[in-house]
C-alpha cells in the first residue's frame, strides 16, 4: 500500500494570539508540526508527506532530494493549500490522507480504520458525536437549535483514493467553492464518505489555552 499524507500548515493561526502560528509552537520540546510529521513517518506505508507552509517559512526549510517529507507553498485558504500540495506530486498512490497540522494526537487505530474504509468506499473521515447542544446565532441572539443526534464533529486524518480527492479538489476549484474539510466537499459532490470512530483526544490546537491542555495530554499519552 502506498500512502501520501498532505498536511496543510500554512494557516496564520490568528485565533491563537501571539506571533507564531499554533502548528509551530513547542509541545513537549518539539514544534507541533514536527510531532505530527513524525507520527506519520512511523507508518511504513506512508511513502510521502507533503506539508504546505507559508511562503516565508518555505524559504527557511532545508529540503533534501529523496526525503519522505517535502515542503511546498500553501495558499490563501486551507483548501488551496491542500490542492497545491496534492498537485505537487506526480506519483500514483493508493490512498491520500489529509491531516490538520494542529492535531498531534490522532490514534494509529483511527488512521488505519480511515485507510481501510477509504479503500472500500473511496473516502472516510474520523468524527465524534456532539456532546454540546449546537445553536445557530444571529449576532448575539440565539436563532435555531440543531438536532444534535444528526451532528458529528469532523476530525482528521481524512482518507481518500487519489482519484476521488483529485475529482473533489478539481471540482471545488472549478466551482469556486471553499470547504473547511475535504470530506464535506466529497459528500456534497455525491461521493459516499464513511464515518469512522474518532477520539476526543484528537482535538485541534486552536486557542491559546489549548496548548496547555495538549502538554497535559502529551505527558499522559506517550
Ligand atoms: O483554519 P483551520 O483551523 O481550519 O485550519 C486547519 C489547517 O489548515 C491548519 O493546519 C492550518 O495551518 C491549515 N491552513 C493552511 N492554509 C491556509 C489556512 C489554513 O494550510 N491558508
Amino acid at each position: 500500500m502506498k500512502i501520501l499524507v498532505i498536511i496543510p500548515a500554512a494557516g496564520s493561526g490568528t485565533r491563537f494570539g501571539g506571533e507564531l502560528p499554533k502548528q509551530f509552537q513547542q509541545l513537549g520540546g518539539k514544534p507541533v508540526i514536527q510531532r505530527v510529521i513524525e507520527r506519520f513517518l512511523f507508518h511504513e506505508d506512508v511513502v510521502r508527506v507533503v506539508v504546505a507552509v507559508s511562503e516565508q517559512l518555505l524559504a527557511s526549510v532545508a529540503q533534501a532530494p529523496g526525503d519522505r517529507v517535502r515542503f511546498v507553498r500553501g495558499g490563501d485558504t486551507r483548501q488551496q493549500s491542500v490542492t497545491l500540495a496534492f498537485r505537487s506530486v506526480e506519483e500514483e498512490f493508493d490512498i491520500v490522507a489529509v491531516h490538520d497540522a494542529v492535531r498531534p494526537f490522532f490514534a494509529d487505530a483511527t488512521f488505519r480504520a480511515a485507510i481501510d474504509e477509504a479503500v472500500a468506499t473511496g473516502a472516510a473521515l474520523p468524527a465524534i458525536s456532539m456532546t454540546d447542544t449546537v445553536h445557530t446565532v444571529r449576532g448575539d441572539l440565539l436563532d435555531l437549535t440543531l438536532d444534535r443526534s444528526t451532528l458529528v464533529a469532523a476530525q482528521t486524518p481524512q482518507c481518500f483514493t487519489q482519484k476521488v480527492l483529485r475529482e473533489v479538489l478539481d471540482r471545488a476549484e472549478r466551482e469556486g467553492e471553499q470547504g473547511t474539510d475535504e470530506a464535506g466537499l466529497a459528500a456534497r459532490y455525491g461521493f459516499p464518505v464513511k464515518v469512522v470512530a474518532g477520539d476526543s483526544i484528537n482535538f485541534k490546537i486552536t486557542r491559546a489555552d489549548d496548548l496547555a491542555l495538549a502538554e497535559t495530554i502529551l505527558a499522559r499519552w506517550s
